[in-house]
């Protein structure tokens, strides 16, 4: 299969002067969130584009990613600012030769439609690097913002490099129907483990089990954990890939095996909370079973981020690699889309679509 990337060694050199009449819409937070987002912390600020410099890109908004981070990250940022989020756009005038017009690339642009970047210069924060999107056929591009961007990485190497499961061994997954989560599980049946998901409805539980190919999926809402991790994983767990916290995961980490392997990957269940939650202790599960527990961020693996989106797009074209999505319309509708997606409105990941 063709390499991601590589195909635009012979790309065409086009520049068409759009920007300098160009303005864009963003999101600006004006206010730290307490509890859910509201529309009422952010102000919608329109800007001028300013010309293209050489090696320069002007792209414009396609689909917007909603995460998770995003209501936990803006804490750590001085107001007013800019919100920070991942998007998939199309090049409308560049002044680089490997990112001609009408291609399109993943990028950490923030919650705005149009944005001038220059790829290959050093990023200084977010969790998706600029990328151009390989041609993914009769798949939309928004994948590039789940199955083949951030999300899909953080399945693929969050699974294979902490929690490092061989065949036959039990996967436990937490958040199960969510982008990570459902990544998690295929891959990890791709694998030859038994896989065991928890999430908040049967529909999704259903879907897991029926579509996905996962062993066994509760809903976390309505079931006794303990008795659901007996059912669903008879001889204990060897691999957490812990996506919420909270209680649940101290269930979980007290039904595991000797040399467990933990890879804590989120924290969703506490994020719009203003309390962190008391949980049972963990630390005689983590010393009696020699636990190893592991937090990561995605961008630890910016520097072989192809391997992960080359393996997703085999599996992917393969049919060994399902995914669904959960998309929004509108720029205007950015915060009902972020609260939709922290409420468990998605199956697979959730995305907008800019018009
Ligand atoms: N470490 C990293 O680099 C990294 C990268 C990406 C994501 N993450 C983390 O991975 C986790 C999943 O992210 P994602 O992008 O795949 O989001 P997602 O799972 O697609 O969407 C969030 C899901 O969280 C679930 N949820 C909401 N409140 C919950 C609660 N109180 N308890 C349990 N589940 C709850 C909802 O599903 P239900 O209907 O099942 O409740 C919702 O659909 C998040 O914790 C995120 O912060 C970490």
């Amino acid at each position: 299969m063709a390499k991601l990337f590589s195909y635009m060694q012979n790309a065409t050199r086009l520049y068409s002067s759009v920007s300098g009449k160009v303005k864009s819409q963003k999101y600006v937070l004006t206010k730290y969130f307490q509890g859910e987002p509201k529309k009422s912390d952010f102000k919608i600020v329109e800007e001028d584009i300013p010309d293209l410099q050489e090696g320069e890109i002007l792209t414009e908004a396609e689909y917007l990613s909603v995460d998770p981070y995003m209501r936990a990250y803006m804490i750590g940022y001085k107001l007013p600012t800019d919100m920070i989020g991942g998007q998939v756009a199309k090049i409308i005038a560049s002044r680089h030769d490997k990112f001609p017009v009408g291609k399109y690339v993943a990028g950490q642009f923030g919650w705005r439609t149009h944005t001038i970047s220059k790829p290959g210069a050093p990023q200084k924060s977010g969790f998706l690097p600029l990328t151009l999107l390989p041609d993914l056929g009769p798949h939309p591009v928004s994948l590039g913002l789940g199955v083949l961007g951030m999300p899909g990485n953080t399945a693929y190497f969050g699974l294979k490099e902490i929690c490092k499961p061989k065949a036959g061994e039990t996967i436990v997954i937490t958040g199960a129907a969510g982008a990570v989560g459902s990544h998690v599980g295929q891959i990890g049946k791709n694998m030859g483990c038994r896989v065991i998901g928890f999430a908040g409805t049967d529909e999704k539980c259903n879907y897991l089990i029926k579509e996905l190919g996962f062993d066994h999926a509760f809903n976390y809402k309505t079931t006794n954990i303990r008795s659901a991790l007996k059912e669903g994983a008879p001889n204990k767990v060897d691999c957490y890939f812990d996506n919420v916290g909270g209680e649940i995961s101290s269930t979980i980490m007290s039904y595991m095996n000797h040399y467990g392997r933990v890879a804590v990957c989120g924290s969703i269940s506490s994020y719009n909370d203003a309390t962190l939650p008391k949980v049972t202790i963990l630390q005689p599960a983590i010393v009696f079973k020699e636990l190893k527990v592991e937090g990561f961020l995605v961008n630890r693996w910016f520097n072989k981020w192809e391997e992960g989106i080359n393996a997703n797009l085999n599996w992917l074209q393969d049919g060994k690699l399902k995914y669904q999505e959960k998309v929004y319309h509108g720029f205007d509708n950015m915060v009902d889309a972020l609260v939709g997606m922290l409420r468990g409105e998605n199956t697979g990941k959730a995305v907008v679509k800019v018009k």
